[in-house]
């Protein structure tokens, strides 16, 4: 590389494009750094992850730092093969495996009781391990390629949208890593369903792509701990604020009609006292405003889980004072997780009949 000259004065991220045949060669590359204790960003079916090595203490320390992630916030370890699992966890039940065999590859998360192996840092000194097998080419071969389990928090810095493209991954961590691999866009944009198994009864503490009842369906009967108190929180990660932009963001939940009557005159008001107003809105509640992203029609619940991070950091990006957002949104499945992290944006909520 041309840039090996002032490598040791800035680290320099390689971008890896996958197109045509060259996926064999840029896995072997990746791969390679993985193994020496690099971290390197990839996709997977929900969004981009930063990997390092999960069992390398000192790999896995630089992820809290290039994303300035909380120290008490444990990482997901992905692994490539269902087998892989038995190698990190432990007292993996009957249920479990039923799972294992739906789900897996799949945006579901699941939580055991980790094994020695895995160290203090990747799990946060918790006595279980969040794993997960992605369904995603690029991120399997890769985890094959590294022969270790990789440790993979969202690939965004701390508190921002999470990414679903390489260009969010390097717009957040640019030359702090070592490389991005470039699959395109992600297939669903919203995180995975985190499902605790450790607990007498399961419970989601995150929700994602597979929806409550599709886990209830295998299991009987599961709760959600998302809901919880403050205070209660059984998910480090659910009491951090998430995804929000830095502008004031307004969500506006309820039934459709009343929502896009409530945007419309929210809308006029701010617009009335000369304040630059960005519309996240659906079909249906798209109309004036000074900078508008539109995430599809409300109805269509993965449609508009696969641009919203994008919507999130495209109105963010527009100069506007304020950021109103449809929460009319259909959320029977992964609506209900686009509603979870629009309500973790949101500096305010207002509910509307
Ligand atoms: O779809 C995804 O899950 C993506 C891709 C890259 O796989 N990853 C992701 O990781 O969203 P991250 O770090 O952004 O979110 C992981 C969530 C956090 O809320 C964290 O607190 C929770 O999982 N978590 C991890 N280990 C846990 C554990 N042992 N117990 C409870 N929650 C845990
Ligand atoms: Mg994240």
């Amino acid at each position: 590389m041309g840039s090996q000259e002032i490598h040791e004065m800035k680290n320099i991220m390689q971008i890896f494009r996958v197109s045509g045949d060259n996926l064999e060669e840029i896995i072997k590359k990746a791969g390679s750094i993985i193994r020496q204790g690099g971290l390197v960003a990839f996709p997977t079916e929900t969004v981009y992850g930063l990997g390092a090595d999960a069992l390398n203490p000192e790999a896995v320390a630089r992820i809290f730092q290039v994303k300035g992630r909380p120290p008490d916030n444990p990482l997901i370890v992905h692994i490539g093969s269902k087998e892989q699992v038995h190698g990190i966890a432990k007292d993996i039940s009957p249920a479990a495996r039923k799972l294992i065999d739906i789900f897996w590859p799949g945006p579901l998360t699941m939580i055991f009781r980790r094994k020695e192996i895995v160290p203090d840092v990747t799990t946060c000194g918790l006595d279980t391990v969040a794993v997960r097998m992605p369904d995603h080419p690029v991120a399997l071969a890769l985890i094959k390629e590294a022969g270790t389990p990789i440790a993979a928090p969202s690939a965004n810095r701390s508190g921002r949208p999470s990414p679903t493209t390489a260009d969010h991954v390097v717009q957040d961590l640019g030359d702090t890593i070592d490389a991005v691999i470039d699959g395109g866009p992600v297939r669903i944009g919203v995180e995975s369903t985190v499902l605790d198994l450790t607990s007498d009864v399961p419970a989601v503490l995150r929700p994602g792509n597979i929806g409550l009842e599709d886990i209830q369906k295998h299991l009987g009967r599961v709760i959600t701990g998302y809901h919880e108190l403050p205070g209660t929180v059984r998910s480090p990660g659910m009491k951090y604020t998430h995804y929000s932009p830095e502008t004031r963001m307004v969500l506006i939940e309820g039934e459709s009609r009343a929502v896009a009557d409530r945007i419309r005159k929210l809308v006029m008001d701010h617009r009335g006292q000369k304040l630059r107003v960005g519309l996240l809105a659906t079909e249906e509640t798209c109309g004036e405003a000074d900078e508008m992203f539109i995430l599809g029609r409300r109805n269509d619940e993965e449609g508009v889980a696969s641009t919203l991070f994008t919507g999130l950091r495209y109105l963010d990006a527009r100069n506007v004072d304020i950021i109103i957002a449809d929460g009319s949104l259909k959320h029977d499945r992964v609506g209900e997780a686009v509603l979870d992290r629009l309500k973790k944006a949101a500096d305010e909520i207002i509910r509307v009949p």
